[in-house]
């Protein structure tokens, strides 16, 4: 299918709702200085796979997560300097070349924004433990010790407790007091309540907007408020020490808007830009209350249903609901924090049936598509032991504390089958996918029936089709199970996707009034052919196929 021509980088006002954004985690994209660790060079001499050439995806932009200095305790969610760039990942002319080249091929640029807590290692932070008193006395959640236990231990200020297992407070002997970290002890949470906090985040958010960034991804948002009087929360019954909690006080807080909407207010200075909050521990409805007008959030509420038209169904469902037809929602089946979706959902399946069956999920539903890098080429998990665990909460992983391993999803991007997938010339960060040797960019550009050809010929229909990228969403209710049916509409412009998720090849009903409408089948799953819906209604699907099909009348305007 042709690939519309290079665009300019437009300051179009919806570009966040309607594009798709690539996800890419540098270290794993691609390694132009031979350390085994990608870099800021390596994604943008790939930027032809995303967007500005005949062979491109045809994405909208990219979302890099984090680049800036971190002593790496959290993989670079530790940060250590706000306004650079980690040597790592190469220089600050590095950083404004892949921009400018981004913006040359009509990509937006989205950076992480991890402000819920720094590094310890941050000069914040290193000025706040040393003085009670000063401009970075009050940066941080510092809490005195309510007592001390039997063997004459301060005990901490509260019951809180991390994310990433054990406690919720540090001892930190230089400033005499306890330190708040919902995730790491070397992740100190900020004091948002701080004014000195907000002045020096929104300076930093301006720094990088000023350098042409489009849009920021906000990581735990909704983490960055505590209680102001740092009360426990209430216990309940639950089966690790993060769910034995209620957590009423240490996230969600009443004054969260009013901080959000100071800081759209900063990126709204540029116009065209946009947020997206990754919402943490909380459900659709959650998600749903908080995103707003060039403000979205990730809810997981599609990423955690199981593989079924059932639960997809259901889960469709409750997200159409809590967001209504005003709110906008995302789509995210990946990410750097859970499982890929071909391992998750896939065994015992085909994989590059379910990767594409997948992909027409990702592509088709109402939402911003958030594709996760190789999820184009259907890449598997690979598989890391704990006890080789890079990702540290992983390594402290005990019987009151389960965690998945991370960097079972963040594999080195195979560019082509030779050794070290042209990822790297030197040994990988992290082993290379299992089927890298065949499974890849090269691979798969050649073949007009790869996962990835796929994905381009469903980019290039979502395009060009107002119904798939802006249109209204309607499940349409099926008879047969295991088929999963929903309809997309504008004014001008319709669109119905139809989708056997089993594993067996089935006939299915459409209702009357769908069947009597005239549908031009413009892509299947199973290769050129698409199956139609004949005048009975009934259309024949194969295990995991799915069709897209486009009304015709509003095909030709
Ligand atoms: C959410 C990020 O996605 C994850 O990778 C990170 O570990 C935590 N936030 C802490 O920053």
């Amino acid at each position: 299918m042709m690939q519309p021509p290079v665009r300019q980088s437009d300051e179009g006002p919806t570009w966040w709702k309607t594009g798709v954004v690539y996800q890419i985690y540098p270290r794993s994209f691609a390694d132009t200085t031979g350390d085994g660790v990608g870099d800021l060079e390596g994604i943008t001499s790939h930027l032809d796979h995303l967007s500005g050439s005949p062979s491109s995806l045809g994405v909208d932009a990219i979302w890099l997560t984090p680049i800036y200095p971190s002593p790496g305790h959290d993989l670079g969610y530790d940060i250590s300097d706000y306004a650079s760039v980690d040597p790592l990942f190469g220089t600050e002319a590095n950083f404004d070349r892949l921009v400018a080249e981004a913006h040359r091929r009509g990509l937006k640029v989205i950076l992480d924004l991890v402000v819920n807590h720094t590094s310890d290692v941050h000069s914040w932070f290193t000025a706040s433990r040393r003085s009670r008193a000063g401009p970075y006395a009050n940066r941080y959640l510092w809490g005195d010790p309510a007592g001390t236990d039997r063997s004459g231990r301060p005990i901490p200020p509260n019951n809180w407790v991390s994310f990433f297992g054990g406690p919720g407070w540090e001892w930190d002997p230089i400033r005499g007091q306890f330190y708040e970290h919902t995730f790491l002890e070397q992740q100190p949470d900020l004091n948002w309540r701080d004014p000195g906090t907000r002045a020096d985040v929104t300076a930093m958010m301006r720094g990088w907007l000023a350098r042409g960034v489009d849009g920021f991804r906000m990581d735990v948002f909704n983490a960055f408020l505590k209680d102001p009087e740092l009360r426990s929360n209430p216990v309940r019954r639950g089966r690790s020490a993060w769910t034995r909690q209620l957590h009423l006080h240490d996230k969600d807080q009443p004054d969260l808007p009013a901080l959000l909407a100071e800081l759209r207010a900063v990126v709204d200075e540029a116009p065209g830009r946009m947020t997206v909050g990754e919402l943490f521990d909380g459900d659709v409805g959650r998600a749903a209350r908080l995103s707003a007008e060039r403000h979205l959030v990730f809810d997981f509420e599609l990423l955690q249903a199981g593989w079924s038209a059932a639960a997809m169904s259901r889960a469709l469902d409750r997200r159409e609901a809590a967001y209504g037809p005003d709110r906008w929602p995302t789509v995210v089946l990946s990410n750097h924090d859970q499982p890929r979706y071909v391992s998750r959902w896939g065994t015992g399946l085909d994989r590059d049936a379910l990767a594409r069956a997948a992909a027409v999920l990702l592509l088709t539903l109402r939402g911003t598509p958030f594709l996760y890098y190789g999820e184009e080429l259907g890449v598997p998990g690979i598989v890391v032991p704990n006890e080789d665990a890079i990702d540290p909460p992983a390594r402290r992983a005990g019987p009151d504390f389960a965690w998945w391993n991370r960097d079972q999803a963040r594999a080195p991007m195979p560019w082509t089958g030779d050794p070290g997938a042209s990822f790297t010339t030197s040994r990988p960060w992290l082993p290379l996918s299992p089927d890298a040797a065949t499974r890849n960019v090269a691979a798969q550009r050649a073949d007009p029936r790869s996962v990835l050809a796929f994905y381009r010929a469903l980019l290039a229909l979502r395009r060009a089709t107002p119904a798939l990228h802006a249109g209204a969403y309607a499940r349409v209710a099926m008879r047969t199970p295991g088929i999963l049916a929903f309809r997309r509409r504008t004014a001008d412009s319709r669109a119905l996707v139809v989708l056997n998720l089993g594993r067996r090849d089935l006939t299915a009903t459409l209702a009357s009034d769908i069947a009597a409408e005239t549908w031009d089948p413009a892509l299947g799953t199973h290769g050129s052919s698409p199956p139609g819906i004949a005048r009975s209604g009934r259309i024949n699907l194969r295990a995991l196929e799915g069709v897209v099909l486009v009304a015709l009348d509003a095909h030709a305007r």
